[in-house]
């Protein structure tokens, strides 16, 4: 398969898919979202892998969603905005829901989106200088999409202290926030992945996948249907284009406060 915005290397039964708009820090704009959440359908549609391990390549992980593409969505139509909305909830529904271990390797930065994804993630390795923060509230926005996947796995408490916040933490309050399992030095990354990959090998790939069936049903969230996916879609959809939303990304861009700062 050929893509613009990922890059992809299979081996015996694992895939490694690396984020490369290195530019902007791997912001998730539309194609990003769309070859992303098709690589994962993909790969999870194949016997032959059973652990995808997914990173970023250049400077940072992920810095979250492209605000060119956010802020550009004031000019598109209501119904485009919502299925554009929805499709980024998909891309963090696929990682969620797929049946092979998924393990997240995160450096530099990982901000706003990238942390739904590591959310929705099995497994997450950060490099111990790793800069993490849900910036939205700063930019006009709410974490929406990310939400469901987020607060089931750090609970309201610490989900209420970083997203209302929007502050900046480090890699090992995210681990006692419970967003990351490990905290590594670069050196170490490579190992720490390999260990978790061979975790993974040892176990019968059809229990994995029953496994993971079983721990969304053990925290109720095994619902694919859930509305909640939908109505975070239309949050999101609506801040993107609102005032507060249209300046606090103007802002961004700028390099300038917001308004209300
Ligand atoms: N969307 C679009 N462009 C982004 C971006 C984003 N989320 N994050 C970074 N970029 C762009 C910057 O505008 C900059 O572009 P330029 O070179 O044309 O000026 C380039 O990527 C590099 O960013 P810079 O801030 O210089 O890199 P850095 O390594 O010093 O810092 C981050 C990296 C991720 C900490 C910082 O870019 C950042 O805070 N980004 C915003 C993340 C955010 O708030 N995301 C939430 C979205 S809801």
């Amino acid at each position: 398969m050929d893509f613009n915005t990922i890059k992809i290397q299979l081996g015996e039964s694992i895939a490694w898919v690396n984020l490369d708009r290195p530019e902007v820090r791997n912001a998730l704009n539309d194609l990003m979202i769309k070859e992303l959440t098709e690589v994962f359908d993909w790969l999870n549609s194949r016997d032959d892998i059973r652990v995808i391990v997914l990173k970023g390549n250049g400077k940072a992980f992920c810095a979250g969603a492209d605000l060119a593409y956010m802020k550009a969505m004031a000019g598109f139509s209501y119904n485009q905005n919502i299925a554009d909305a929805e499709n980024l909830s998909k891309l963090f529904q696929t990682i969620y829901f797929c049946s092979k271990a998924v393990i997240v390797d995160v450096h530099g930065a990982c901000i706003g989106g990238a942390n739904g994804i590591i959310a929705a993630a099995d497994i997450v390795i950060a490099e111990k200088e790793t800069k993490f923060a849900f910036t939205e509230v700063r930019l006009g926005l709410t974490p929406a999409t990310i939400s469901p996947f987020v607060v089931a796995k750090i609970g309201n408490t610490a989900a209420k202290e970083l997203m209302l916040t929007g502050r900046r933490f480090t890699a090992d309050e995210a681990k006692v926030f419970r967003l990351v399992n490990v905290v590594v030095s670069e050196a170490d990354m490579i190992d720490t992945e390999r260990q978790y990959i061979d975790h993974f090998l040892h176990a019968s790939p059809d229990a994995i996948t029953e496994c993971k069936n079983l721990l969304r049903l053990a925290s109720s969230t095994d619902d694919p249907y859930n509305p909640v996916f939908h109505q975070t879609s239309v949050l999101i959809a609506n801040q993107r284009i609102s005032k507060a939303g249209q300046e606090g990304m103007a802002a961004f861009f700028e390099k300038r406060k917001p308004s209300w700062e």
